[in-house]
């Protein structure tokens, strides 16, 4: 097959056609059709540029548009024919908008597929980041609903996975709330170096013909132009920077799914799932499963993967465009998916399960997690910290050697007393723990303020960046 037959937008220069494996590796249609949209949405601006320059008529550019409208309603209902000269969305609409209107032939000009799929990434990507922000959200205020309805209820803080001390467990579930927004933080940065309009930058050098790329950036709603044409076209830095705020995102949710894995297990019994969002065993009749959590824990590998695996397909490529940079698309694409359904199905499995607190409560009433605050309670009587350590460190040991019960040895010892003994009663130690930003209720109940304070915040941060 000669290029002509086959009609290459690129034809002209070749008089054979591409060989066959040549066309299934460069090809990018099928992943890259989902971004039409993005793609006939910069095509509008770049001919309204052109009209606007004297580059097209009104009329050629009002019949350019009306094609670019009718492709946009063949793909969006199915009815897009592909043709195998479609190497990718570009060259799949110009090559439509073309047999539909002969003005079509003329849209591309001053333009590269560089500077147009760099701008169709980015208008993309702005849109994605909207969507995982909101989705972030809706998470933050399942958690955040939880803490504000759970009251007083407590549970044993870990380090090591071993009983530490006893926090709340609002402040427990707050500090995973406080975590998404910080990914909430590094989206909206993302966001904001995505926001960069590119198209204008041509192949790499710019134009020799009279566009604006301002006129372009301003009707895309890009606040921000590029001020190089050779870093417009080679730059997927917004790509990275996604991928990573996409990926600590997953890396979060793996955290918090690993924590529900064990407190919705019988030996924590913290957690009981409901139905509609855990799964059973086709053997074992008396399973219930948390694979939601499960698959948040494992989906974090395949978003570290995508970023991993993008860095190294960009990393020593030279100056500018190089076709490696297609490889851009699909690792972007499935973190994006990835994190979206793992944060929507999270959600549904955290808004609907039911906390166990009085399992909690019981396993954190070992007389144990208070020997901290016991050391602190000679501190305040006038020991040093390292003597107060060492003296209930030793009724510690004494206890678990089995002479007598911890609260019995220190109502015994002249340095504590019954006063101090009643720091061992459950639920009270941890309420004397009222410094700022600590895990007793007086605390916990400014941090539900302030983080309230904090996700209206972002939600209004968010609806800004997108006006
Ligand atoms: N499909 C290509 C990509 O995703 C579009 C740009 C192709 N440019 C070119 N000069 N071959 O990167």
């Amino acid at each position: 097959m000669t290029a002509e037959s086959r009609g290459q937008l690129w034809h002209g220069r070749f008089a054979d056609g591409p060989a066959e494996a040549l066309q299934q590796l460069n090809d990018s249609l099928p992943f890259d059709r989902r971004m039409y949209r993005e793609d006939i949405e910069g095509s509008r601006a770049h001919v309204t540029m052109l009209a606007s320059v004297g580059l097209l008529t009104d009329v050629e550019r009002d019949r350019i548009l009306v094609a670019l409208d009718a492709v946009k309603t063949e793909m969006a209902d199915g009815s897009f024919v592909v043709a195998s000269s479609d190497e990718d969305i570009h060259t799949a609409v110009e090559r439509r908008v073309t047999e539909l209107e002969p003005a079509g032939a003329k849209m591309h000009t001053g333009r590269s597929r560089n500077d147009q799929v760099a701008t169709d990434v980015r208008l993309w990507t702005r849109q994605a980041i909207d969507d995982v922000l909101e989705a972030i959200f809706a998470m933050q205020l399942a958690l955040f609903r939880h803490a504000e309805a759970t009251g007083d209820a407590y549970l044993p803080g870990y380090t090591h996975l071993q009983q530490a001390q006893p926090v709340s467990l609002a402040h427990h579930l707050l500090a995973h709330c406080w975590m998404l927004s910080r990914d909430v933080d590094r989206l909206l940065e993302a966001r904001r170096r995505t926001n960069v309009s590119v198209l204008g930058a041509g192949a790499l050098a710019g134009s020799s013909l009279p566009l604006d790329p301002h006129v372009t950036a301003e009707l895309l709603d890009f606040p921000a132009v590029f001020d190089n044409s050779l870093d417009g076209v080679a730059d997927r830095d917004f790509v990275a920077d996604t991928l990573y705020a996409l990926t600590m995102t997953g890396v979060h949710l793996s955290r918090l799914g690993e924590e529900l894995i064990l407190w919705a297990s019988t030996e924590f019994g913290f957690a009981q799932l409901d139905d509609a969002f855990s799964t059973g065993s086709s053997m074992m009749p008396q399973k219930k499963n948390p694979d939601i959590a499960e698959l948040a824990r494992g989906k974090a590998g395949r978003l570290l993967g995508n970023l991993t695996g993008f860095l190294a397909s960009v990393k020593g490529l030279p100056l500018t465009y190089n076709k490696d940079m297609q490889e851009d698309k699909e690792p972007l694409f499935d973190a994006v998916d990835t994190v979206r359904l793992t944060l929507l199905a999270m959600e549904g499995m955290i808004s609907t399960l039911t906390f166990r607190t009085d399992q909690m409560a019981e396993q954190a009433s070992s007389p144990y997690a208070a020997a901290t605050d016991l050391a602190e309670w000679l501190v305040a009587n006038g020991h040093p910290f390292r003597e107060g350590h060492a003296i209930v460190g030793e009724l510690v040991r004494r206890a678990l050697d089995g002479e007598a019960s911890l609260a019995e040895l220190v109502s015994a010892d002249s340095r504590l007393g019954p006063v101090a003994a009643a720091l061992l009663e459950p639920g009270v130690s941890f309420a004397r723990r009222t410094t700022h930003g600590a895990g007793g209720p007086e605390a916990v109940a400014i941090q539900l303020e302030r983080f309230r304070e904090r996700l209206a915040t972002d939600q209004e941060r968010a609806a800004n960046a997108r006006t």
